[in-house]
């Protein structure tokens, strides 16, 4: 048993096989990431039984890696922690029972981590190694301060999840309370889905971050209109019957994201203005055998790329998606008065959306902070961050733990 508080993170969840040595929930010895989108590239998708396969093979590997990176030893460790959920079924088993073996065979207490939560912790993680004061995760012995005081919006962003908590500490852990989600798709699936049916790579989102700058954002009047719960979702609960988080109904609708609508908006335009041909011959040749497809470093390749008219599309798709996101959160944050906005999940790794988020919460006297690039993606440094006030707390999960594809965060 270790003593020095070093937590092995493994996330497994959805299409990276990771795991992450961090000390004390505050430094990173190691985070190794092994990402199969050469497997899903193809497919424009995850498909999820590849993606246990690839976890599979990976995870022995991957786990070795990052104690190796470390430098720790497997009884160095004081626990291990994993995420249970939410993500692919297949692909949660394999990191919940290797998770669950290596404690058993070690001894080990182990943490299970909300996948969310963990998105929420690679911000807290990333502004307690860059020492951002104001942003530490307060713990009863580092900071008396009310409870109220810390409480921070987070707007988790990514390929599964549009969802809008209020985050607060308490008695040394966190509570979070749902206040809004999207009623429909995630933004980053807006994002992948957009890009392949411009014939661009997977994902999407890097790609879509990169061509946006050559483009006139106002060229496409995009139009999110206000969502009606009452008429359409009255009394449902979200995904799952067994969710604890207040039904779609009870949210405040101003508060609700629908991303369908305007990836039905793009396939549209392209349909009227005749750019599928375009799309098809592009998405040949990105994706033929041998092409190494990566996003644009300029103009120029932009342009040997597409058309400039495809570029318009794209910077108007994403100044629209990125004025939603943050029309709704600055409402939240504003609503429930916290001054503090934490974005994070892959596609918080934005520069459109980092830059207009900065800029507005800079307008508004309040402070939004972001994960590294690195951990705005799935990665297990932010699992083991986010075990380690459980760890503290003693919330250690049984040998029944499961993976549980529909997992909910907070109330
Ligand atoms: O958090 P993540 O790695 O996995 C999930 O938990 O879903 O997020 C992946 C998503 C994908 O939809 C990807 O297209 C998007 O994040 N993404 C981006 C960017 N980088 C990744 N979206 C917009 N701009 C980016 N730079
Ligand atoms: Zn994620």
């Amino acid at each position: 048993m270790g003593g020095r508080g070093l937590i092995l993170g493994i996330e497994s969840s959805c299409d990276e096989t990771a795991a992450a040595v961090v000390e004390r929930g505050a430094r990173t010895l190691s985070s190794v990431v092994a990402s199969q989108i050469a497997t899903h590239a193809r497919y424009g998708g995850v498909v999820p039984e590849l993606a246990s396969r690839e976890h599979l093979r990976a995870i022995v590997p991957v786990v070795r890696a990052a104690l190796g990176e470390a430098g720790v030893a497997l009884d160095d460790l004081d626990a291990i922690a994993v995420t249970a959920g939410p993500g692919l079924a297949g692909a949660l088993l394999v990191g919940v029972t290797y998770a669950k073996a290596l404690a058993y065979g070690q001894e080990l207490p182990l943490v299970a981590v909300n996948h969310l939560e963990g998105h929420i912790h690679a911000v807290l993680l990333h502004a307690l190694e860059t020492e951002t004061q104001d942003l530490r995760l307060a713990t009863p012995a580092q900071d008396d301060r009310a409870e109220d005081e810390e409480a921070a919006l987070a707007l988790v962003v990514s390929g599964g999840h549009t969802h809008l908590y209020l985050a607060r500490p308490e008695q040394g852990t966190w509570s979070y309370m749902l206040v809004g989600r999207t009623v429909d798709d995630a933004a980053g699936e807006a994002f992948d889905k957009v890009a392949k049916l411009l014939g661009f790579g997977y994902p999407g989102g890097p790609w879509i971050d990169a061509l946006a700058r050559y483009g006139n954002p106002r060229a496409v009047p995009f139009a999110f209109s206000q969502i009606k719960t009452k008429l359409h979702l009255a009394g449902k609960i979200p995904r799952t019957k067994g969710a604890r988080t207040a039904p779609i109904a009870a949210l405040d609708p101003h508060l609700l994201f629908s991303f369908s609508g305007i990836k039905t908006a793009v396939l549209r335009y392209v349909e009227l203005n005749d750019l599928r041909t375009e799309a098809q011959t592009r998405a040949s040749r990105l994706f033929a055998p041998g092409a190494v497809a990566r996003p644009p470093q300029s103009h120029e390749e932009a342009l040997e790329l597409c058309s400039q008219q495809v570029l318009d599309l794209i910077a108007s798709f994403q100044c629209a998606v990125v004025g939603d996101l943050m029309k709704k959160s600055f409402a939240a944050a504003e609503s429930l008065g916290a001054r503090r906005i934490l974005v994070t999940g892959g596609v918080a790794a934005n520069r459109e959306l980092r830059a207009r988020f900065s800029a507005e919460s800079a307008r508004r006297g309040l402070r939004t902070a972001f994960p590294t690039l690195a951990l705005s993606t799935d990665n297990a440094a932010m699992i083991a961050a986010a075990a380690w006030p459980r760890f503290l707390a003693g919330e250690f999960a049984d040998g029944a733990l499961s993976g549980d594809p529909s997992l909910v965060l907070g109330r």
